[in-house]
């Protein structure tokens, strides 16, 4: 993948391309680190990175990565439920209410149902407005409510999105 979505007038051309090269690790940890309450070691997103590429979906304005998605699909937990999972996801403060976000996780949802989920979940603090603003327009469901989740003591919001399967090759177009 690797395509341009047209911009409102006044807004920033972005690009859009799946992780390709070890050289972009430096520039996806920047992205997600300054937002981070716990650190990810280096191995984590190699991780996600090298097992689902097709899944690491990297927002770039001319030379520079402004937003990125990282995510995965397996079927671990049962046998006939393909699970997405949207692990991380960022957009540099200078690139923000531009619709980035929202496409990022949008090219994520369509990767994922091309590969068969079922449903693709994810957890959030529960007090990322932004964020949770942002799944809601998309139709996540709150499912769960997770308590001292995360490292600060903040509590989490496990989400989910039923989508229906779609027999398509793993294009984004
Ligand atoms: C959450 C985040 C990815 C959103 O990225 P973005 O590119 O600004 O998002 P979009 O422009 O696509 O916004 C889509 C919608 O989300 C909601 N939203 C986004 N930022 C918001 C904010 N600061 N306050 C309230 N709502 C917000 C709005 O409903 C927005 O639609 P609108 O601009 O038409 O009102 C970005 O704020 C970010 O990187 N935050 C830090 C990391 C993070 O929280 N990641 C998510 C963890 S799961």
């Amino acid at each position: 993948m690797n395509e341009s979505k047209q911009s409102p007038p006044g807004t920033p051309e972005i690009s859009y391309t799946v992780f390709n090269d070890e050289s972009q690790l430096k520039a996806i940890q920047g992205l997600i680190e300054k937002e981070l309450s716990e650190p990810y070691s280096i191995y984590t997103y190699r991780y996600f990175v090298y097992n689902w590429p097709q899944l690491c979906i990297l927002a770039q304005h001319e030379e520079r990565y402004v937003g990125v998605i990282v995510c995965k699909i397996d079927h671990l937990s049962n046998p006939e439920l393909w699970q997405g999972y949207i692990a991380m996801l960022a957009v540099d403060p200078e690139y923000r209410r531009q619709g980035i976000g929202s496409t990022l996780v949008e090219k994520a949802i369509e990767m994922m149902k091309a590969e068969q989920a079922d449903e693709i979940a994810l957890e959030t603090e529960q007090s990322n407005k932004a964020a949770l603003r942002l799944y809601d327009s998309l139709g996540f469901i709150r499912e769960q409510r997770l308590l001292r989740y995360y490292i600060n003591g903040v509590d989490a919001l496990r989400l989910n999105l039923t989508v229906s399967r779609r027999s398509s090759d793993a294009s984004l177009s």
